[in-house]
């Protein structure tokens, strides 16, 4: 079994399209790869969809490695990116790099992400030199969700789309093994797409990307509270899953539940040596209480 890898990432650009979903769990992983998914993104965006936040600030280091470590343990071929949470890289190049080894090292990720174009550059030279496989993130990043001032399309002016442009160049010079492009408008996603030697892969940015990727949530409807027009959603397991639990809470309430077949038997005689033996120690407990040398308790 080949696992993918960062190179082989960087390999298959123009020779065929990355499918790229987020998973923040064991039962994701194996259900995105028994799916052929290769690329396992842990996103911040488990802030949102699993942890119940407004937006992806609030996740922290330890909080992303324990879902890190659940989907490396599920993932037995796909490449595991670890998302970098906010103010984990952006302070200094060394925390960049400590932090993003500890999602090797500890949750057994094989690449990281982070958000940003030419201010990160040093981070992901530095991690790249540490042997730290790093993808880039441009257009929306939801980290800047306070700067941006709410989850828009970027880059819809020209000196915007250009800006992103030298942004995307820059991530891949200083060694990104690919390029993330969030709500840009298409055209300039085709431009970034032809022009960048790594995979670019995105979401909300067109069909020309050289993957793409959504939030496992959203794919499966599992998520209701945005609904962003770039989503795709391919299943109602929401609804399914209401269906089947409110069917359980009925069944427990109408007392049809657990059935003869969920219910485990004993021998005959081992379950009337049990009753008698319950039945024979209730029944010194009375005669106990009704001792009168018994000292009476008092009142
Ligand atoms: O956190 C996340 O899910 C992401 C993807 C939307 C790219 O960064």
């Amino acid at each position: 079994m080949t696992r993918m890898t960062a190179p082989a990432v960087v390999a298959a650009k123009g020779v065929r399209k990355l499918p790229m979903l987020t998973a923040y769990d064991y039962a994701a992983a194996r259900l995105a790869e028994a799916a052929g998914i290769d690329l396992l993104l842990v996103g911040d965006s488990l802030a949102m969809v699993v942890l119940g936040h407004e937006d992806t600030l609030s996740v922290t280091m330890e909080e992303m490695l324990h879902h890190v470590r659940a989907v490396s343990r599920g993932a037995q071929k796909a490449l595991v990116i670890a998302d970098m949470p906010f103010m984990s890289y952006q302070t200094s190049v060394s925390e960049a790099v400590t932090n993003a080894g500890r999602f090797l090292k500890e949750g057994r990720a094989g690449a990281v992400k982070l958000e940003g174009g030419r201010e990160v550059a040093p981070q992901v030279r530095a991690m790249v030199a540490a042997g730290i496989p790093v993808f880039g993130h441009v257009g929306l990043t939801p980290q800047h969700v306070a700067a941006l001032g709410g989850f828009k399309v970027q880059s819809k002016t020209a000196k915007d789309a250009a800006e992103l442009f030298a942004d995307a160049m820059a991530l891949a010079e200083a060694g990104c093994s690919g390029v993330v492009l969030e709500c840009i408008p298409a055209p300039v996603a085709a431009a970034v797409t032809k022009a960048l030697p790594v995979p670019t892969i995105g979401i909300g940015a067109g069909p020309d990307c050289d993957g793409q990727v959504l939030v496992f949530h959203d794919v499966l409807g599992l998520y209701d509270r945005i609904h962003p027009k770039f989503v795709k959603q391919y299943a109602a397991l929401g609804k399914s899953a209401v269906d089947a639990l409110t069917q359980y809470a009925q069944a427990v309430t109408k007392g049809t539940f657990p059935g003869p077949e969920h219910v485990f038997s004993m021998a005959p005689e081992a379950c009337d040596a049990f009753l008698s033996m319950i039945a024979a120690a209730a029944s010194e407990e009375t005669t106990d209480q009704s001792d009168p040398k018994q000292p009476a308790s008092n009142p």
